[in-house]
């Protein structure tokens, strides 16, 4: 019950300080572009899993909506997870990171698949290994940290290149900067819908999500064996908890919710009415917030390149 409380004192007083409960992603940027080249190779290299076959980008397609469009994912040896991959893009504008929040930043997050067994399947010890066996790694691991290869700097490095993977100039983002003409009829109607109807009580943010925690099934119950948040802090009133998903580019990253088992957007769409929201939409709101949601699609983010092929120049 205090949660429910707290949750609306904070919907509130965000309301109160500002205009719009969702706010553009920046033009520009900030990140080390040193790091994050670095952080790019380590990225795509397969040799951060035990059997060199996986990368992170096996998992997070960058070039289409950051996810892998699978329910959920395949590892190495073939096994798979249990939850849905969800997208790297924009990630660093996640309060937290994972389906429960339980890592608290993208270089907290990073050591996770390399360390999980059904993902990539290896350790620190294993990945510092090969890598110092690069004459390339070792150069630009000693030129950018002190201490050269270690797990803090593998992690740090990837959280910098991640920081790159952003999708600006969304039409909902040039209609948010004072360009009205950017959303049509439809899809300004969908937004109008997607406030009233409390979308946005959970939705909201630089993320349009990712900044909070929240019961699937708030409404009616949502079928699913994992409890998302409980299985961190072994609190039962953490049970079905999730983190509230960004909705940056949803339209790219079907299947949807932590199970991967909702295919389309309007399928997800109707189950959080349903689960979350309780009322009768008619279908016209429910296309138009679809619309809207379609919105939503920024910019692909451009991969970085090393122009001058060199990390240490
Ligand atoms: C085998 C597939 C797979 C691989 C490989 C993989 N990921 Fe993921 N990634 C996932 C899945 C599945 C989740 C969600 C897991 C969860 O929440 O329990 C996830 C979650 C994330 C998140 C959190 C996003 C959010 O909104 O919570 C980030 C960031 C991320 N991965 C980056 C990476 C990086 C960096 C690597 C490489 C070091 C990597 N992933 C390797 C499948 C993969
Ligand atoms: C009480 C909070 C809450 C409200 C209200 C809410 N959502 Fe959600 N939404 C969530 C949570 C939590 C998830 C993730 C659930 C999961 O995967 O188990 C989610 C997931 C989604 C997804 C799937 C995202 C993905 O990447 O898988 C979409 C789409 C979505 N919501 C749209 C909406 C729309 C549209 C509305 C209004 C009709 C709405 N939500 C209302 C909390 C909420």
């Amino acid at each position: 019950m205090y949660r429910k409380i707290i949750f609306i004192c904070f919907i509130t007083v965000l309301s109160l300080f500002s205009k719009e409960l969702i706010t553009p992603i920046p033009l520009n940027p900030d990140f080390n572009y040193k790091k994050a080249l670095l952080g790019k190779k380590l990225f795509f290299d397969k040799k951060l899993s035990h059997d060199n076959t996986i990368s992170c980008a096996s998992c997070h397609f960058i070039e289409d909506g950051g996810d892998d469009n699978l329910p959920v994912s395949f590892g190495i040896d073939g096994k798979t997870g249990t939850r849905n991959s969800p997208t790297v893009l924009n990630a660093r504008y996640n309060a937290t990171q994972f389906w429960d929040g339980s890592a608290k930043n993208l270089a907290d997050q990073a050591k996770g698949p390399i360390h999980n067994p059904v993902e990539m399947g290896s350790n620190f010890e294993e990945v510092i290994l090969k890598l110092k066996k690069e004459k390339d790694y070792v150069n630009e691991f000693s030129l950018l940290y002190k201490n050269g290869i270690s797990g803090l700097n593998i992690t740090d490095a990837i959280a910098e290149f991640e920081k790159t993977l952003t999708t600006p100039n969304s039409r909902f983002d040039k209609f948010l900067r004072g360009y009205t003409k950017a959303l049509t009829q439809d899809e300004f109607n969908g937004y109008k819908a997607f406030k009233e109807y409390g979308c946005i009580s959970c939705h909201n943010g630089i993320n349009i999500g990712g900044n909070l925690l929240q019961k699937i099934g708030v409404l009616e119950y949502y079928s699913t064996d994992d409890f998302g948040r409980f299985n961190i802090t072994k609190d039962s009133n953490d049970k079905f908890y999730f983190k509230v998903p960004s909705l940056r580019n949803i339209e790219l990253t079907a299947p949807y919710f932590h199970d991967g088992q909702t295919k389309t957007l309007k399928d997800a769409v109707e189950k959080m009415i349903k689960h979350q929201i309780g009322y009768l939409l008619e279908d016209k709101e429910v296309e138009n917030i679809i619309k809207f949601l379609k919105t939503l699609t920024g910019d692909t983010p451009k991969i970085i390149k090393d122009t001058n092929e060199k990390i240490n120049n």
